[in-house]
């Protein structure tokens, strides 16, 4: 049977996934629950925030669940001015914006790079799934492109604008990278999907605060497509 490795970052982020699949707590410990959804087994998980605890958490759906594919689910800042709250980007890529240089992560014993790609397929289905939803009115818009993580909440103009312009992000988090890295490390192919519930800038606290939860909820729906497709 096909295993669907899920990661999100917060309890908020998994929410609306565990009630849509069902979902039954299997590892109290790690947050790790199980559920079974047209003839695949999803196991799906609460990493905790930042690069570590998302590795970790990858590296645990891949050693003990033999998971097929991964796929992180949750939220962004907005760094393309063409987004809007609530808007879904597509990880065609991942690249860390506190990794410096970035360079040292192509050398010997590295990856031989430090763009991390995600699974064309899922990409594919990814799209589907949004112009599905798109469609019938359930999501605004929808872009694909390069997703930056790093170990901060970005809450800054001068920063957001930096990542932007200079790493041509469209949206900023905590985990994909990480989770990415992990998973080409191991040989399984990933995507990451986030929804966009601020824009990293002077006003991301506030935004954050408001559509968090819906934007997480958005994103968990968008992976239930997917998940049809596989
Ligand atoms: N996740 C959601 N919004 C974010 C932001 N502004 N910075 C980092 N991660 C985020």
């Amino acid at each position: 049977m096909l295993t669907v490795g899920i990661i999100c970052a917060m309890n908020k982020e998994i929410a609306y996934i565990k009630e849509k699949f069902n979902a039954t707590l299997i590892e109290e410990k790690h947050s790790i629950y199980e559920a079974f959804y047209e003839g695949k087994r999803i196991i799906a998980c609460v990493s905790g925030i930042g690069k570590v605890n998302s590795a970790v958490a990858t590296q645990r759906l891949i050693f003990n669940f033999s998971v097929d594919y991964i796929i992180n689910v949750g939220i962004a800042g907005g760094l393309n001015k063409s987004l809007s709250v609530l808007d879904m980007v597509i990880a065609e890529e991942t690249v860390y914006h506190d990794f410096h240089p970035l360079e040292l992560l192509e050398q010997e014993n590295g990856l031989g790079t430090y763009i991390f790609k995600c699974d064309n397929r899922l990409i594919t289905l990814a799209e589907k799934a949004c112009e599905k939803m798109k469609e019938s009115g359930k999501i605004k818009n929808f872009t694909k492109g390069r997703i930056l993580s790093g170990d901060c909440f970005v809450e800054s103009d001068e920063v957001s604008r930096r990542l932007r312009d200079e790493m041509k992000g469209e949206c900023v988090e905590m985990e994909g990278a990480s989770i990415s890295q992990t998973c080409i490390l191991n040989e399984v192919p990933f995507l990451v999907l986030r929804s966009i519930s601020d824009f990293a800038d002077n006003g991301a606290e506030m935004s954050y605060d408001t559509f968090a939860v819906k934007a997480a909820e958005q994103a968990g729906e968008v992976l239930c497509e997917i998940i049809n497709g596989l």
